[in-house]
């Protein structure tokens, strides 16, 4: 019995010698000392020794026991701290080595302009409204007095989606949107991104930006038309800017007109970005035709108003002397940076 149990601690502690890990401990651990554990059972044995050889082998049993349990402890904060070691080279910083430059982002130029033209409008009680991109060919042009057959179609070389849908060419739809969701009194600016299958150049772009503006109410007249955007054109470029009116042709718009502030390179003597006119041409405008606020719901014996229309995009090329349009879209970060 006692060479018995000796044999099982020399077994035990060779085991645990070359136990590398928790879980090569723990088999050790129910191997021996576990319910079914070589000492375990026999110490269950104890009741088949005599009565004189029973305290000398439980002692026996007891201190194997213990140091069995000893060792296993040694071994298992061993093992612990050898694994921490190993995580904590394995997770070493080298603070000398050079780090990653992180580039920061800037504000597109054209986002720039937008905000700007949108806090201005705000500033004058205007809300600001969206619409969808793939657009009703009802709201595009229909509704807004451009039947089937216009010329004003051919002018806006239209991407179809299908015979009733397409990529919207203005922001003008907004208009109707708006009267068909809202009562008057409106007075809301719609920016937003447009689509012409035009060929890409300098000056064109099949993608750009307009901001549509549509204010309705009981006896608005064409002198709060050339007010508001006379206040606009201060805001935007300074309050000696001179602004002119021209009368022009919308389908949606009846009177219509173009608007012009003075150029602000040259202040009206002529320049190379004013073409030598001393003028710049900002906007289309008008007052809304009867027809389009019928479309929208909205009674012309009640109700008149006035719209516009901006290119954003010429506004942004004119602000920061851009020359060529395509450079607002190419997302190149030499052009972006200077802003
Ligand atoms: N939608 C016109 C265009 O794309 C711009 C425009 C002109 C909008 C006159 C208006 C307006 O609301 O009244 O050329």
């Amino acid at each position: 019995m006692k060479e018995k149990l000796e044999l099982i601690k020399e077994h035990a502690l060779k085991e645990l010698k070359e136990a590398v890990d928790g879980t090569q401990l723990d088999n050790i651990r129910v191997k021996y000392l576990g319910k079914k554990g070589e000492l375990t059972q026999i110490l269950r044995g104890m009741g088949a020794v005599s009565e004189e050889e029973r305290p000398v082998i439980g002692k026996i049993a007891n201190e194997v026991r213990e140091s069995l349990e000893n060792f296993i402890q040694e071994a298992s904060e061993s093992i612990k701290k050898a694994e921490k070691d190993i995580k904590l080279q394995n997770e070493v910083i080298d603070i000398t080595m050079p780090g990653i430059r992180q580039t920061m982002g800037k504000r597109h130029p054209l986002e720039l302009t937008l905000d700007r033209m949108k806090d201005i409008f705000i500033s004058m009680g205007f809300t600001i409204e969206e619409g969808p991109e793939v657009e009703l060919d009802y709201y595009n042009f229909e509704a807004l007095n451009i039947p089937k057959n216009h010329p004003a179609r051919g002018e806006q070389d239209t991407f179809y989606i299908n015979d009733t849908v397409v990529l919207r060419t203005q922001t003008s739809p907004v208009q109707i949107r708006t009267m068909e969701k809202q009562k008057p009194p409106i007075k809301m600016v719609c920016p937003g991104k447009v689509y012409r299958a035009d060929a890409v150049d300098a000056s064109h772009s099949p993608i750009f930006y307009q901001m549509e503006g549509l204010v309705v109410d009981k006896g608005i007249t064409f002198a709060d038309l050339k007010g508001t955007l006379e206040q606009y054109a201060k805001k935007m470029f300074g309050e000696d800017v001179k602004t002119k009116f021209r009368p022009h042709h919308f389908p949606f718009t009846e009177p219509s007109a173009e608007m012009d502030a003075s150029c602000f390179v040259c202040h009206g003597k002529g320049c190379k970005l004013c073409k030598g006119s001393g003028w710049i041409e900002i906007l289309g405008c008008g007052m809304v035709h009867p027809d389009v606020l019928r479309n929208g719901g909205i009674d012309p014996e009640v109700y008149s108003g006035f719209a516009f229309g901006f290119g954003v995009d010429r506004m942004v090329m004119m602000k920061y002397a851009i020359d060529d349009i395509r450079l607002l879209y190419e997302s190149d970060m030499r052009f972006l940076n200077q802003f």
